[in-house]
């Protein structure tokens, strides 16, 4: 078959090395501005958010199947646009995005359907917010609605931090995603991401993973997207990882169906394993940036029949994804600066060397120049490795880092701690 990737990150760089590998596959087609990803898929020079452009690409390419990765053109109705023209998709359409688009609509959805969760109220503005913190002890979240890329939720230990936080939201810090908030409990316990593929009906467990996204090395500074993560999530036992999908993934899937707004795709549970169970802290209507890539060194089957079935609503034909029992760690390469101002332009060299090791590099914010590859945003590579126990992945994917020439990066020494 014929795909067309969407998306230009690290995670885009592990779909298209995974999709490349598949029998399945004729021609590979994927959105331009990835060195990596441009050694592995033709160019589909397109501005995604044009989506007649992407549709008539489609059409004129004979494209059976597009898969987006990151969560802007989902919210924005890629696949909405897509689907009206009769072309498979493998990624929800805007109704159902609002899991990930939209807090307070995941939250009132798990009210509505008995979703575990924690206690939370949604505010129209900073005086209503201010009044709902008298309900909830400290520390208090604080969250921005929309989307703020992962770093729209301020967790305050004090009042004064609460209302702080409650200002600057409201005054425009994340733009139109803070104009409501959602005000929510705190909850104790160890993080962990659960991510299930369905094809609106039917679902599937598809791994788990634990990232670590604060900037500096023991949880400390500003969230980022991801400064590495590992998988599985060993605190995932077998019995949670069922408490999960029977009651937390399961009965979200039927609810969306319920509502009219069917879930394709990925979708991706943030989890708090608590003493009373686990819980859902967010979703998100995609795979992990950088969880993907290490899902996809582990995933076992065939990547398009199993993206081509969910994308038909027919999941069932196929048998549940495999993953290797192989643990996975990857570690993001960042440039200086990152999150709030990174240098751009800085030289990176030796990532045969690293590959030669056993590790695989993907390439997230990189861009060519001449012959050279260079930086060209936040996160640069995800350095992923994979080995029967953790220790040694860990072990290789360090070896790995330490082996690239990128004087302008900087990477968490403490992944998988
Ligand atoms: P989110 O963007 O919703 O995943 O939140 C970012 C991070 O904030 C999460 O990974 C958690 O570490 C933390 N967080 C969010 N909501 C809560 C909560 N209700 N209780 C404790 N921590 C939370
Ligand atoms: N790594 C966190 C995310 O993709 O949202």
């Amino acid at each position: 078959m014929n795909v067309l990737l969407i998306g230009t990150g690290g995670r885009e760089h592990a779909l298209a090395w995974k999709i490349a590998q598949s029998p399945s596959l004729d021609t590979l087609y994927a959105t331009t501005g990835n060195p990596g990803i441009a050694k592995l898929a033709k160019p589909a020079d397109l501005i995604v958010t044009d989506h007649k452009a992407v549709v008539d690409f489609c059409k004129n390419h004979k494209v059976d199947l597009v898969i987006i990765g990151p969560e802007a053109p989902l919210v924005d109705g890629l696949g909405d646009s897509l689907r009206a023209a009769d072309i498979a998709a493998f990624g929800p359409d805007k109704a159902a995005a609002q899991l990930e688009g939209s807090k307070g609509f995941t939250k009132d959805l798990c009210a509505r359907y008995d979703i575990p969760t924690a206690r939370y109220q949604r505010c129209r503005n900073a005086l209503e917010a201010k009044a709902a913190l008298n309900d909830f002890g400290l520390p208090v979240v604080i969250k921005a609605d929309g989307l703020a890329g992962g770093k729209g939720v301020i967790i305050a230990e004090s009042r004064t931090a609460a209302e702080t936080a409650i200002d600057e939201m409201t005054a425009g810090s994340f733009g139109k995603a803070g104009l409501e908030i959602v005000v929510e409990e705190f909850m104790q316990g160890e993080e962990a991401s659960f991510f299930a593929i369905s094809d609106g009906q039917n679902v599937y467990p598809f791994g788990t993973a634990r990232d670590h996204k604060r900037v500096g090395d023991g949880d400390t500074g500003p969230n980022t997207g991801g400064m590495g993560a590992y998988s599985p999530a060993t605190r995932l036992t077998a019995d949670i990882e069922q408490q999960v999908m029977q009651r937390i993934i399961v009965p979200t899937v039927q609810a969306m169906k319920q509502e009219g707004a069917p879930f394709i795709g990925i979708l991706y549970a943030g989890l708090m394993l608590t003493k009373e169970g686990p819980k859902l802290i967010e979703y998100n209507a995609r795979l992990g940036d950088p969880e993907c890539q290490l899902l996809m060194l582990r995933l076992e089957d065939d990547i398009l029949p199993l993206f081509y079935a969910a994308a038909q609503g027919q999941l069932e034909i196929q048998p549940a994804p495999r993953f290797s029992s192989d643990h996975a760690v990857t570690v993001v390469m960042a440039a200086k600066g990152y999150p709030a101002s990174p240098v751009k332009g800085g030289s990176i060299q030796k990532i045969e060397d690293a590959e030669k090791l056993g590790a695989i590099v993907f390439q997230a914010g990189t861009k060519l120049d001449g012959e050279i590859l260079k930086a060209n945003g936040g996160r640069v590579l995800n350095v992923t490795a994979t080995a029967k126990d953790f220790k040694s992945a860990r072990a290789l994917a360090y070896q790995a880092v330490a082996a690239i020439d990128y004087p302008d990066g900087f990477w968490r020494k403490d992944i998988g701690l």
